[in-house]
């Protein structure tokens, strides 16, 4: 990983400057110069237009652009224009079109409309990103290198007869031989055993239910395949450039298929797009979490969002505007947990197009209007806080987050299509949010015993390593709460028998005998008062202390929260999907045995507190996302108004602080 290309907490913006005429660019860079754009990301979809024929290449348009942004001292973020196939390409080849589960062809006239398996597609965009690297390789205004754009948003997973060779090929190297791989997949189940290779295929739709563990290699292997595109962009790029290369990922609720922890340590620069979602209970619960994972995938360093909205986006049911205020809450939002740039999808809103309903920095109507009026205030508040740039985020719990869990958890065949993997992250993420406790987002190999508390929901998939990780991190003092559906698979989606969850057992004190979900509107009443919903678990104690009881159902008087010492730490499972009040309150107990420091006062979810650190100074970011004025106790100086704050930080409904802090008096 390399440092951010641009110092201080930069703005940028996506600019498709194919979309208009060169009198709209001089105005264009005239103004984002009055707004403080520092980074401007061109060619991303620039392919049709600077090889608008096979091999033929023109750059005129371009090389206009990028003089004009250089004349102008705005960097730029340059795209390898490899997003979306030109209709050239597709037309010559429609062998290169992705292949959906049912074996339809997925048309081109959207966008990404190719197979990330698809030699042909391999080797046009490679020609065309070599000559986008001779070309601007070595080009003093490029500051960092964009390949393609959100790789895998909507090709991620494609069946065609490319795809169906390359998975073989991917598999060999896995299981070296037809029999590891029989085994592995449990193929002895359905008569489906493999007597050579030319029989295996991707899991394509089928009458009943599929295979599980093929669909789970599937998803790996997907999520491997788009990476390889990454990586030979940026091998063809390497050869002309040093600047730093990354890709803008998708840490996002509806986005699945790309196992990022995998992807992380071929980046030089993490940068992640965030789209708040209003289909989600909490939208800006869900951005923190996606801020916080992105920060896990740097490793706890500096990360750059390389895509937000000014306003509303195009592709929900329903777009809904940001409220005043939103915009740098947030921003902040992302600042407070480790971004050090923040850019815009896009600059200009389009005039023509499918997403010319989208909002940008500068809108239809202009800059008189309140849209602009606030990007230029965030602008400045940028700007003010630019000092806190390269310090890191002050957190002492981790949360567990697992792709492959993910996949597998919700592989055919399981006990409740009601359990969704992302969801229960979420129920144990918001308990803490709202404790006001800072938590790291960290892979299922990461090393915990920095931390306090770590918290485990739904690690349905676990490797034996990752077993022993959690287990000598509790024996040596560590805290955890393991939720339901954990512990359950192995590598290879194949249970882990003698009682559940096999790989966590042990560290629990528990034995669980039946997996008992519950209807989606159903719910059984606990001895606390609370009541749980979707799961339970005919579970016994085997050394854990039973913490909270099943009060009424089949299960009355069994274990429904337990917890356990194991070594010099304490292991807490919760059989059940807990209310959210009865989580935040199960979460809370744990969290002040295990000592952690929540950096907030508890609350409804609408006070957001985080700590960037480094050393000798250390910020305090406060968001207030409620209506009414919120207080806590700090001392420093505000960086957004310069005021002094001694002893009460009061932040107004729907404001923020940011505070240089000084130690307390
Ligand atoms: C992103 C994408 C952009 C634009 C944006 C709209 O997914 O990278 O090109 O489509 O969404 O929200």
């Amino acid at each position: 990983m390399r440092p951010l290309p641009i110092p201080g907490i930069a703005l940028g913006c996506d600019y498709n400057p194919e979309q208009w005429s060169p009198d709209v660019w001089r105005e264009d860079v005239t103004l984002m110069r009055s707004l403080g754009v520092d980074l401007v990301a061109i060619n991303v979809f620039g392919w049709s237009e600077v090889e608008p024929r096979p091999g033929e290449y023109d750059f005129k348009r371009l090389d206009s652009v990028i003089e004009l942004l250089h004349q102008h001292e705005i960097r730029i973020n340059l795209g390898t224009a490899t997003a979306s196939p030109p209709p050239w390409l597709t037309a010559r080849h429609p062998e290169v079109l992705p292949v959906a589960a049912d074996g339809t062809t997925r048309h081109p006239g959207g966008r990404q409309a190719y197979c990330p398996s698809s030699p042909i597609f391999r080797e046009r965009s490679l020609a065309l990103v070599e000559q986008i690297a001779q070309r601007y390789g070595r080009h003093p205004a490029v500051a960092l290198w964009h390949v393609s754009n959100e790789l895998g948003c909507h090709n991620a997973l494609c069946y065609c007869p490319a795809s169906a060779e390359a998975f073989r090929g991917w598999l060999r190297d896995r299981y070296g031989t037809i029999a590891a791989l029989n085994e592995a997949w449990g193929t002895a189940f359905w008569s489906q055993r493999y007597g050579d290779w030319t029989e295996v295929g991707p899991p394509l739709a089928v009458l009943s239910l599929r295979n599980p563990a093929q669909a789970l290699d599937f998803q790996r292997f997907s999520s491997d395949q788009v990476l390889e595109q990454y990586r030979s962009e940026v091998a063809v790029l390497r050869a002309y450039t040093d600047v730093p290369i990354t890709t803008n990922l998708m840490v996002t609720a509806h986005i699945r298929n790309l196992n990022y922890w995998s992807w992380a340590p071929h980046l030089d620069v993490v940068a992640n797009d965030h789209y708040l979602d209003h289909r989600l209970a909490d939208p800006a619960a869900e951005l923190s979490f996606a801020a916080d994972l992105t920060r896990g995938l740097a490793s706890g360093r500096s990360w750059m969002l390389m895509e937000q909205a000014a306003g509303a986006v195009n592709w929900q049911p329903h777009n809904l505007a940001k409220d005043p205020g939103e915009l740098l809450r947030n921003t902040l939002a992302h600042v407070a947990r480790g971004a050090d740039a923040i850019c815009f999808f896009q600059w200009r809103a389009s005039a023509q197009g499918a997403e010319k309903f989208h909002s940008a920095l500068l809108p239809h109507a202009g800059t008189d209007t309140t849209a602009w009026r606030e990007a230029m205030e965030l602008s400045a508040v940028l700007d003010r806080i630019g000092e806190v740039a390269g310090t890191t985020v002050e957190a002492d719990t981790a949360v567990l987050f697992s792709w492959e869990s993910w996949w597998a958890a919700e592989g055919d065949g399981r006990p409740s299509e009601a359990v969704h993997y992302l969801d229960q992250v979420h129920h144990s993420y918001r308990a803490l949010r709202e404790l006001g406790i800072t938590a790291d987002v960290v892979a299922p190999e990461a090393d915990l015993t920095r931390y306090r508390l770590v918290v485990i929901p739904c690690h349905y998939l676990v490797t034996d390593a990752q077993a022993a990780a959690v287990r000598r991190y509790v024996e040596g003092g560590g805290h955890v709460v393991v939720t339901f559906f954990s512990g359950i698979a192995d590598e290879h989606d194949r249970i882990r028998l003698g009682g559940y969850p096999g790989a966590f057992r042990d560290v629990l004190g528990i034995v669980g005998e039946e997996l008992r979900p519950l209807l989606p509107d159903a719910a059984v009443a606990l001895d606390d008062g609370d009541h749980g919903r979707l799961w339970t678990e005919r579970l016994r104690a085997a050394g854990a202390d039973v913490v909270r009881r099943f009060a009424d159902g089949p299960l009355a008087g069994g274990p429904a929260v337990t917890r356990n010492r194991y070594g010099s730490g304490l292991a807490w499972y919760v059989a059940t999907q807990l209310t959210p009040d009865g989580m935040r309150r199960l979460v809370g107990d744990a969290a002040d045995r295990a000592g952690v420091r929540p950096v907030a006062p508890e609350n409804d979810g609408t006070l957001e507190a985080v700590r960037r650190r480094d050393g000798r100074r250390s910020y305090l970011f406060v968001i207030n996302h409620g209506p009414h004025e919120a207080e806590l106790a700090a001392h420093g100086q505000d960086l957004l108004t310069g005021e002094p704050v001694t002893g009460r930080l009061r932040v107004r409904g729907g404001g923020v602080r940011v505070l240089r802090e000084e130690p307390t008096p």
